[in-house]
C-alpha cells in the first residue's frame, strides 16, 4: 500500500515558563491510502499534539522543532500558510472530541455546510453546495435531512452533533481524517453506531483515517494497524489483530488489562501501576521504566530504540524477549 501520510521523527516541544515539555519527541509512522489507523495511549502521551502537528494546527508555546511529515509526499512543513490552509478542510480534515471545535453555534447547519463545500470549489453553485450537503447528512446516518439542513446546531443531540461534524469533514472528500477522541464524549450504543458508520464511509470512500483515543477497545473494532503511544514516543506498532493478540511492549499488555472484553470473566480489570511521568521532566533511560514488571538496570540508563520485528511490528522495549 502506497503511503498517503509518512511521518518521520516528528518533535513537537512546548516551550513553557515550567520549562521545554516534549510532547511529541520522535514519533514515526506511516498511514496507507485507505487505511485505518489507530492511535492509542493514556491522557497526557501527545497523541492530540500529534494530530495537531500533521493539521498545522500547533499555537505557540508549541513549535514543530524536528521532523517530516509528509502527505502524498510533499513535506507539508515546507506549505505556505495559505497552501495549508487548502490541505486543511480539503485534503485533510479532522473531527474533534467536541463537535462544537467544529461547528458554529449562530448558524443553520445547511450554511455551514455550504460555506465548506464553497470554500474549496469555487464554481459550485449554492443550489449543488446544498444537495450535496444533504447527500452528506444521509449517508452519516441521519434522517430527513432536508429538514435537518435547516436546523441549528443546539436543535440536535449530542450523538447527530457529532455525525454532522463528521458529515462535514467528509464534504471535500479528503485523503485523509483524523478524527481526535470523536466517540469518548458519546454513551455507549451511540459510540458503537458512530464507530462502525465511520469504518464503513471510509472503506467506501477509500479515506485514509488517523483515529485516536485512549481506549484500546474502541481500536480493535475499527482500526487495521494500531500505534501505541507513551511519553510523546511510540513504543509498539502492529497490525491490530496481532498486537492484540500478542501485545509486545509491558504498556500496551498494560492497556490490554483494562480492556473489559479481554479480561477474564468475574475479574477485576487491571490497571496499570502508578502514574505517568511528568513531561516536564522525564527520566533518563525508559520513560515508562517507573511502572515497567520487567525493568532492568539498563532501562534506567539508555532510551530503547525502535525494533523492526516481521510483520510490520515495532516495539521500543529492551526486554522484548522477557516478556512471556
Ligand atoms: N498549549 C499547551 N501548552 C503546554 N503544554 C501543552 C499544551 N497542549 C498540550 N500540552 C502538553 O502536551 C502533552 C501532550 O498533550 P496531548 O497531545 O493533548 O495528550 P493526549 O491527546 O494524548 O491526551 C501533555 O503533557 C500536555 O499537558
Ligand atoms: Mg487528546
Amino acid at each position: 500500500m502506497e503511503p498517503i501520510l509518512e511521518i518521520s521523527d516528528l518533535q513537537t516541544h512546548f516551550f513553557t515558563k515550567a520549562g521545554i515539555l516534549r510532547a511529541v519527541d520522535g514519533v514515526s509512522f506511516e498511514i496507507g491510502a485507505g487505511e485505518i489507523v489507530g492511535l492509542v495511549g493514556e491522557s497526557g502521551s501527545g497523541k492530540s499534539i500529534t494530530g495537531f502537528s500533521i493539521i498545522g494546527l500547533v499555537d505557540s508555546p508549541g513549535e514543530i522543532i524536528g521532523g517530516t511529515i509528509k502527505f502524498k509526499g510533499e513535506d507539508l512543513n515546507d506549505l505556505s500558510n495559505e497552501q495549508m490552509q487548502h490541505v486543511r478542510g480539503n485534503r485533510i480534515a479532522m473531527i474533534f472530541q467536541d463537535p462544537m471545535m467544529t461547528l458554529n453555534p449562530v448558524l443553520r447547519i445547511e450554511t455551514q455546510m455550504i460555506e465548506a463545500i464553497q470554500a474549496h470549489d469555487n464554481k459550485i453553485s449554492r443550489e449543488d453546495a446544498r444537495i450535496r450537503s444533504r447527500d452528506a447528512l444521509g449517508l452519516v446516518g441521519i434522517s430527513s435531512p432536508d429538514e435537518r439542513l435547516r436546523a441549528y446546531p443546539h436543535q440536535f443531540s449530542g450523538g447527530m452533533r457529532q455525525r454532522v461534524s463528521i458529515a462535514i469533514a467528509m464534504l471535500n472528500r479528503p485523503d485523509l481524517i483524523i478524527a481526535d477522541e470523536p466517540t469518548t464524549a458519546l454513551d455507549v450504543t451511540i459510540q458503537g453506531q458512530v464507530i462502525s458508520e465511520m469504518q464503513k464511509l471510509c472503506r467506501e470512500t477509500k479515506t485514509a483515517l488517523l483515529w485516536i483515543t485512549h481506549d484500546l477497545a474502541v481500536i480493535a473494532g475499527i482500526a487495521d494497524r494500531v500505534c501505541v503511544m507513551y511519553a510523546g514516543r511510540i513504543v509498539e506498532q502492529g497490525l491490530v489483530a496481532n498486537t492484540i493478540a500478542n501485545p509486545l511492549h509491558p504498556y500496551t499488555r498494560g492497556l490490554m488489562g483494562s480492556v473489559p472484553s479481554q479480561n477474564q470473566r468475574g475479574k477485576p480489570l487491571q490497571q496499570i501501576n502508578g502514574m505517568v511521568p511528568s513531561m516536564l521532566s522525564l527520566p533518563r533511560g525508559c520513560a515508562f521504566q517507573n511502572r515497567c514488571s520487567y525493568v532492568t538496570e539498563k532501562c534506567s540508563t539508555e532510551r530503547p530504540d525502535i525494533t523492526h520485528l516481521s510483520d510490520k511490528r515495532q516495539v521500543r522495549c529492551f526486554n522484548v524477549s522477557e516478556v512471556p
